[in-house]
């Protein structure tokens, strides 16, 4: 008894010593870090935030007890950064101010500008905004053959992070992606902002692939490419309250194109709004080439307005004719659901399933489908292939009533 006594009251002169040591901002080295006010960091646009900040991280990183990097209000440059745990304690990096990339594309040896890497318990919040200055890169050629555009910086690349959280922060003009997801579990994206020109070309909103757990909600893209696309391996996903427009919608995939790709496995899509957009909600595979699966995806109370292909399965996805397009998707679709989506279409092919006629989609479910063309071209249709939905509620176009015409589905 006086062994355990002694053992629980030393524990506890300890836990009382290193509360005091992380309040007083001592050995624990936690407590609020302002890269400013302690590394020297300057405001001035110019300045390179780099070395204040990755020292910063390294004291927050170190600390035993939970840590804060503040980056206050201001315009900061950065030239690149990746911010790396795992950390001691939980971390979190507040971003009041602007902080800019360099404009030119040739800079950056790796197509990042700044990442979070394997860090546990980590929040990024504080209302600031992350300047991917694309509008050079933007303007260069090549994009289509593709080669160019993936070298090219994406501005925040979060990987193989653990319980997650990003609020109140504005991606704008990332010269590629805004945002990489990889390889994270449990990671939640809240009031997040993307904004990029409507014709900037490769700058999906948020990209998530091989991740578990990741929640997107109340979020407002405006981007060049997809607002929130799903690459294999993506488990466990909700995105809810997203607001998109310019953009290419809200995809999953294209799946099927590379080796060993893991499956796609519990989407839900709900409650978000779609404007001016080339897709609404739409999954994608390409013809032929390799195996894969989707399943358990859920599109639910969607609106869209003057879109081009409000509601999309496309497993016949060739863009730059890089496929054969005579071959059949090996990529499984199952339990898809749209659910509760209405608007306009502006284009007439309002509804177009089209599945693997060697696969065919299994237990694909349409209900409550209420969709009018916005321009003059005619009624809204609606088109299936390989596929029986199961169709309930109202149907506007009808459910596949409408022939398939003979070319294929446009690139992007
Ligand atoms: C998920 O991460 C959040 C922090 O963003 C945390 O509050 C929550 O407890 C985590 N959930 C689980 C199941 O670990
Ligand atoms: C639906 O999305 C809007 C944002 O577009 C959000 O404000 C609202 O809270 C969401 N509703 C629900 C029930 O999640
Ligand atoms: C949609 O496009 C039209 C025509 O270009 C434009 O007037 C309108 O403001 C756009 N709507 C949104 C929400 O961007
Ligand atoms: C609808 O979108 C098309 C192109 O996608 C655009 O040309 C047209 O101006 C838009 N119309 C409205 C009313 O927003
Ligand atoms: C499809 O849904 C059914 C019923 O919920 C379930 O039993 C089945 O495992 C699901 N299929 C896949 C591939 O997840």
């Amino acid at each position: 008894m006086a062994i355990q006594f002694n053992f629980v009251s030393s524990m506890l002169i300890l836990l009382l010593l290193s509360i005091s040591s992380a309040k007083g901002q001592g050995g624990g080295g936690g407590g609020v870090i302002d890269v400013v006010a302690k590394f020297g960091a300057k405001a001035d646009e110019k300045t390179d935030l780099s070395k204040p900040l990755l020292d910063a991280w390294k004291e927050a990183c170190a600390s035993t007890s939970p840590a804060t990097i503040v980056i206050p209000k201001g315009i900061y440059f950065l030239s690149t950064a990746t911010l790396d745990g795992p950390c001691k304690a939980p971390i979190e990096l507040q971003v009041e101010g602007t902080v800019k990339a360099p404009a030119d594309p040739g800079v950056f040896n790796e197509p990042k500008w700044i990442a979070f890497n394997r860090i546990e318990n980590f929040k990024l919040f504080g209302g600031g905004v992350f300047d991917g200055q694309g509008t050079t890169a933007y303007k260069r050629e090549g994009c289509e053959k593709h080669d160019y555009c993936d070298s090219l910086p994406i501005n925040l690349r979060f990987d193989f992070l653990t319980n997650t959280m990003v609020q109140g922060i504005t991606s704008k003009d990332s010269k590629q992606f805004h945002v990489n997801v990889l390889g994270c579990k449990n990671i939640t994206f809240e009031h997040f902002t993307v904004s990029a020109p409507g014709d900037s070309p490769n700058t999906d909103g948020i990209h998530i692939g091989r991740s578990d757990g990741v929640n997107v909600l109340n979020t407002e893209i405006k981007t060049g490419d997809d607002c929130v696309s799903i690459g294999d391996g993506s488990k466990n996903l909700v995105i809810n309250g997203v607001t998109c427009g310019p953009g290419h919608g809200i995809s999953i995939g294209s799946l099927g194109l590379f080796k060993n790709e893991e499956p796609v496995d519990g989407v839900i899509v709900k409650n978000c709004t779609l404007t001016n957009t080339s897709n609404g909600v739409r999954i994608k595979s390409w013809p032929g080439a390799e195996p894969g699966s989707c399943s358990n995806i859920h599109f639910e109370d969607i609106t869209v307005t003057n879109v081009s292909s409000p509601i999309i399965i496309d497993q016949k996805y060739c863009p730059w004719n890089k496929c054969k397009i005579n071959e059949e998707s090996k990529v499984k679709l199952s339990n898809i659901s749209f659910k509760n989506i209405h608007g306009t279409s502006a284009l007439p092919e309002a509804v177009k399933i089209i599945c693997s006629a060697t696969l065919s989609c299994e237990n694909v479910e349409l209900a409550d489908i209420e969709i009018t063309l916005s321009g003059p071209a005619g009624p809204a249709v609606s088109q299936c292939s390989n596929v029986k939905p199961k169709v309930s509620g109202k149907q506007n176009p009808v459910a596949c009533s409408a022939p398939i015409g003979a070319k294929p589905t446009p690139a992007a």
